[in-house]
């Protein structure tokens, strides 16, 4: 995807997580090919749908006649060789991917991932060709205690440190304030701008303006749904979203993509 600035168009990531087995998958990649012809919304699309590693390759192949893309959850950031259980960004790649989602919070959380491996995860994804999305996000306790700017100054400034963009390459930054995730109780779209706010400044510091403007773009996540997607994206910074469970059954997602 090449991202030109002030575009009006809108990205919108699915991630589905650890919730459809292969076959379910399939049948919601079926679904959601018959019923993307009937977004007609005003401003351009770029679908993207993230399924669990086994099923990367049949939904592709389902999707490929469409404009939505690919995209993985997660990547390791060696080549190869000998990680039981990890991918290779290549093959990620090889398996249809343009898209990787790296350093979730559930990622952070529950498997103990860190500013310094999403650096290295982002650094091997640009180099295979992958246009990573970052999520970035304060926890409630982080909020409550005034950290939240500094939370994402430093999820992104650590997360990019070292790592220049080439001119080909893009990235995506997910602001998804992580007590929000999963709770149906979405946040106020002024609140997740000024958190785009941060997160634009912190980009700014880390590389030339126009880098920023052409090559990065923000987007929010948390219990987006087809009644709230339009209040994120119709003003300011945000540019698309990343949606966890209104994701996950064809109708819902279309739903969501053609209330914009
Ligand atoms: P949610 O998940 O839409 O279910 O809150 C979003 C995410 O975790 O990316």
């Amino acid at each position: 995807m090449t991202m030109t600035p002030h575009t009006n168009d809108l990205f919108i990531a699915a991630n589905w997580k650890m919730n459809l087995d292969v076959r379910q998958s399939i049948n919601v990649a079926r679904s959601l090919r018959d019923k993307i012809s009937t977004v007609h919304g005003e401003r351009q699309l770029w679908p993207v749908v993230c399924p669990s590693f086994e099923a990367l390759v049949p939904v592709g192949e389902i999707l490929s006649g469409t404009n939505i893309q690919i995209g993985a959850q997660d990547v390791f950031w060696q080549e190869r060789g000998a990680y039981t259980g990890e991918i290779a960004a290549s093959m990620l790649v090889a398996a249809g991917c343009s898209y990787v989602i790296i350093g979730h919070s559930e990622r952070r959380r529950y498997l103990g991932e860190n500013d310094e491996m999403v650096n290295r995860k982002i650094r091997v994804s640009l180099a295979a060709g992958l246009t990573p999305i970052i999520c970035v996000g304060e926890t409630f306790e982080e909020r409550s205690a005034g950290m939240t700017d500094h939370v994402l100054m430093r999820q992104v400034i650590e997360g990019l440190k070292g790592i220049p963009l080439s001119k080909t390459s893009s990235i995506i930054i997910a602001y998804e304030p992580v007590w929000v995730i999963g709770t149906g109780q979405a946040i106020e779209p002024q609140m997740a701008q000024r958190s785009a706010q941060i997160i634009h400044q912190s980009l700014i510091d880390l590389m030339p303006q126009s880098i920023v403007e052409e090559q990065t773009r923000i987007i929010y996540g948390g219990s987006v749904s087809a009644e709230n997607v339009h209040g994120y994206v119709s003003t300011g910074l945000l540019e698309g979203a990343l949606v966890g469970g209104a994701s996950l059954s064809a109708t819902k997602f279309i739903n969501l993509l053609s209330s914009l």
